[in-house]
C-alpha cells in the first residue's frame, strides 16, 4: 500500500479566494477529473485540491471520439453525482460545446452546474470568450480559462496538438492568458504547451495556471482520471499521461502518489512535458 510522504492536507473546503493564496505561498495545486460519487469520495480522501467534471467524460465515459457531443445536461449530471463525493474540493465543471457561445448561453448553462453543486466552471478559448468570462464573473459565477490545446476546435486544429510552438503562436497565447485572467478569471489551465511558454504564461498571471502536458512550471497540474489509473481510454496516449497506480497500488494510494509527486515538483517531468 502506497504511503503518503505527506501528510493530506486536511482542514477547511477550497474555496475560490485560497487558489490566489496557494499561488503566493508557493503551494502547487493537484487537480484531477472526476465523474461519480464513488470516485469523489477517493479524491477528498486523497487530499487532492481541485476536481474537473470536465467534457473529457465525452470520451473516457461515453466512448466518444471527440467531446464536441458532450451536452449541458451530461455535464449537470455528473457534476451533481461528483458533488455528492465531495466535502473538501474545489469541484469546477466544464462548459460544453457551444454552451459557451453567447454570454446569455453561458450563464443558463453556468447557473445549472452551480445548482448542481459547482463552485466554478471552465470555458475553452479567449477572443469572444472573455466577454462570457466577463459576463459571468460580473454574475458572480467564478470561472477558470483554458488555454493552449482546446480540444473543442479539434475540427479547426485538424487533430490533437501542441500550441504555442512558434515564437507568433506563444505570443499570441500569452497576450489570450493576459486578456482571460483580465477578464475576471481566477484559474487558467493550460493544455499541450511547450515548458518555456507555460513557465512565461504563470510568471507573467497572479491567477494559478494549472498544466496539462505543459511541463513543471505551471502552479498545479491536472490529469484525467482514467490515464492516472492506466486505464486504457481507447485514444491515443499523449505523451504527459502517468500511470500513478504502478506506484500507488490502490485507487486513493495513486491518488495520494500523484499528489505528492504534482506537490514535491517531481511531476511532470522531462519525460512527461514538451520542451
Ligand atoms: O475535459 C477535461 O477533462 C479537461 C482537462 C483535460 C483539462 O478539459
Amino acid at each position: 500500500m502506497y504511503t503518503s510522504t505527506r501528510s493530506a492536507p486536511t482542514g477547511k473546503p477550497w474555496t475560490v479566494p485560497m487558489l490566489r493564496e496557494a499561488k503566493q505561498d508557493g503551494r502547487r495545486l493537484v487537480m484531477l477529473t472526476c465523474y461519480d460519487a464513488g470516485f469523489a469520495r477517493a479524491i477528498d480522501q486523497a487530499g487532492i485540491d481541485l476536481v474537473l467534471v470536465g467534457d473529457s467524460l465525452g470520451m473516457v465515459v461515453q466512448g466518444r471520439d471527440s467531446t464536441l457531443p458532450v451536452t449541458v445536461d451530461d455535464i449537470a449530471y455528473h457534476t451533481a453525482c461528483v458533488a455528492r463525493g465531495l466535502s473538501r474540493a474545489l469541484l469546477v465543471a466544464d462548459m460544453p460545446f457551444q454552451a459557451d457561445a453567447s454570454p446569455e448561453r453561458g450563464i443558463d448553462a453556468a447557473t445549472r452546474f452551480l445548482q448542481a453543486g459547482a463552485g466554478m466552471v471552465k470555458i475553452e478559448g479567449a477572443g469572444h470568450k472573455c466577454e462570457v468570462i466577463r459576463h459571468l464573473v460580473e454574475r458572480e459565477i467564478p470561472v477558470c480559462g483554458h488555454l493552449g490545446l482546446t480540444p473543442q476546435s479539434v475540427l479547426r486544429l485538424g487533430g490533437y496538438r501542441v500550441q504555442g510552438r512558434d515564437e507568433a503562436a506563444a505570443d499570441k497565447l500569452r497576450a489570450d492568458a493576459v486578456a482571460v485572467a483580465e477578464a475576471g478569471a481566477e484559474l487558467l489551465v493550460l493544455e499541450c504547451v511547450p515548458t518555456p511558454v507555460a513557465a512565461a504564461i504563470s510568471a507573467d498571471l497572479d491567477i494559478p495556471t494549472i498544466g496539462i502536458g505543459a511541463g513543471p512550471q505551471c502552479d498545479g497540474q491536472v490529469l484525467v482520471l482514467h490515464d492516472a489509473l492506466g486505464l486504457d481510454s481507447g485514444h491515443r496516449r499523449p505523451k504527459f499521461v502517468k500511470d500513478f497506480l504502478v506506484e500507488g497500488g490502490s485507487v486513493v494510494g495513486a491518488m495520494q502518489a500523484y499528489a505528492d509527486a504534482v506537490r514535491d515538483g517531481s511531476f511532470p517531468d522531462a519525460e512527461h512535458s514538451y520542451a
